[in-house]
């Protein structure tokens, strides 16, 4: 296995930082690279005692040896990527692509519009409006900004060379596949695709590279933003059920649903879905959190993974058990569940 998407199920935070920055620590990749929107996007990863929240470094920055990459397909807030360069000290090992977009003061204001911040619901971090205006080809790009030519260079030759030396890549997808421009829930998503399709062109990796496609689900739904949500749960269920999360970048309050089925098999269609990685199992079934060894959890728990297994015809390879990149069951070696 050399070259792994990670992509969203449903409607993005399913999870993703945390299963990329353990995919990071575990297998030892030389590259990590972030395809996806821009800034939007918002990771939440646990190691140790800290918590970081990145919205524009890849997940994969906690191994200190792997190389960390932005590819051209993601939009740059240069303000938000040379503050968490400067905080989480990368600027030895991160580069970023000389065609990535960027995201000027214009767009933030464009996205505080009536229709994109309240009717849509955007994060307000200017990624539609920039998108709109590269659609328009007069976007300004990484390779003409003065502050960020120390971090360019060119992603898809870096990443094609890798593998060809038979070395591991990791390709992180943000969003979700439910927000996606072409199959979410239209005008309520983001501004471009979000699929493992979409997240290879970002990069500039070809489909025939890519090995794995893992794709990532809460044990339940949550959604920030407007647009359908089947089966929404009320504040009240929510609290109740412990389902109660607020977003990493603009702190709003998660709307949240139990586990839908139907979304999740046309989901692992759309990615051409290899594995999947089911999180916060501990929430569904709290004496299960922190549990490394499939065998330990309870009989519940391992009857809700196994149904899932059954209904959607993909392994699940890797659970969460806890906010800890640690705090996983990784069931990738021995697939026996028993
Ligand atoms: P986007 O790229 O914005 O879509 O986000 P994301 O997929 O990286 O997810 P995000 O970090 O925004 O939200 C997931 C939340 O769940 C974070 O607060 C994580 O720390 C937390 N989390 C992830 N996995 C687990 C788990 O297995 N158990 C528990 N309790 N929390 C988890
Ligand atoms: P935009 O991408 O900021 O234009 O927002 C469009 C829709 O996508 C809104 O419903 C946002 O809440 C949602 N969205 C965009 N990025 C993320 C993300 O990373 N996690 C969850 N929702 C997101
Ligand atoms: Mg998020």
């Amino acid at each position: 296995m050399t070259a792994t998407i990670i992509v969203g199920g449903f409607f993005g935070d399913e999870g993703k930082g945390k299963i990329i920055s353990y995919l990071a620590l575990h297998d030892n990749p030389s590259i990590v690279v972030r395809g996806g929107v821009g800034p939007n996007a918002g990771h939440t990863i646990v190691h140790d005692d800290k918590t970081y929240k990145v919205r524009m470094i890849p997940s994969g920055f906690i191994n200190t040896k792997t190389q960390i990459l932005i590819g051209p397909g993601v939009l740059i807030n240069p303000n938000v990527l040379l503050r968490e360069i400067e905080q989480l000290n990368i600027h030895e090992r991160i580069l970023i692509d000389g065609k990535c977009g960027i995201i000027e003061d214009k767009h933030l204001h464009e996205d505080t519009s009536e229709f994109l911040k309240n009717k849509i619901g955007s994060t307000g971090t200017g990624t539609g409006p920039a998108n709109s205006e590269r659609a328009m080809r007069t976007i300004k790009l990484a390779q003409n900004m003065e502050s960020l030519s120390s971090y360019v260079s060119d992603i898809p030759t870096l990443i094609n060379s890798a593998l060809d030396e038979n070395k591991i890549v990791l390709i992180e997808g943000t969003q979700g596949t439910y927000l996606s421009l072409w199959h979410g829930t239209y005008p309520f998503v983001t501004s471009k695709d979000t699929t493992a399709s979409s997240i290879c062109a970002d990069v500039g990796i070809g489909p025939k590279r890519i090995d794995d496609v893992i794709i990532v689900f809460k044990s339940y739904m949550t959604r920030v933003g407007e647009g359908p949500l089947k089966n929404e749960l009320s504040s009240s269920e929510i609290l109740n059920m412990g389902f109660s999360e607020r977003g990493t970048v603009t702190g709003r309050q998660r709307r949240a649903a139990k586990f839908n089925i139907c979304l999740a098999r046309r989901a692992i269609m759309l990615n051409s879905a290899t594995q999947i990685a089911i999180t916060k199992l501990d929430i569904l079934f709290p004496d299960c959190v922190h549990t490394t060894i499939f065998r330990d959890l309870n009989e519940q728990a391992k009857s809700f993974i196994k149904k899932l297994e059954d209904s959607l015809h993909v392994p699940i390879t890797l659970i969460g058990t806890g906010p800890n990149l640690n705090d996983i069951i990784d069931l990738r070696d021995h697939t026996a569940k028993n």
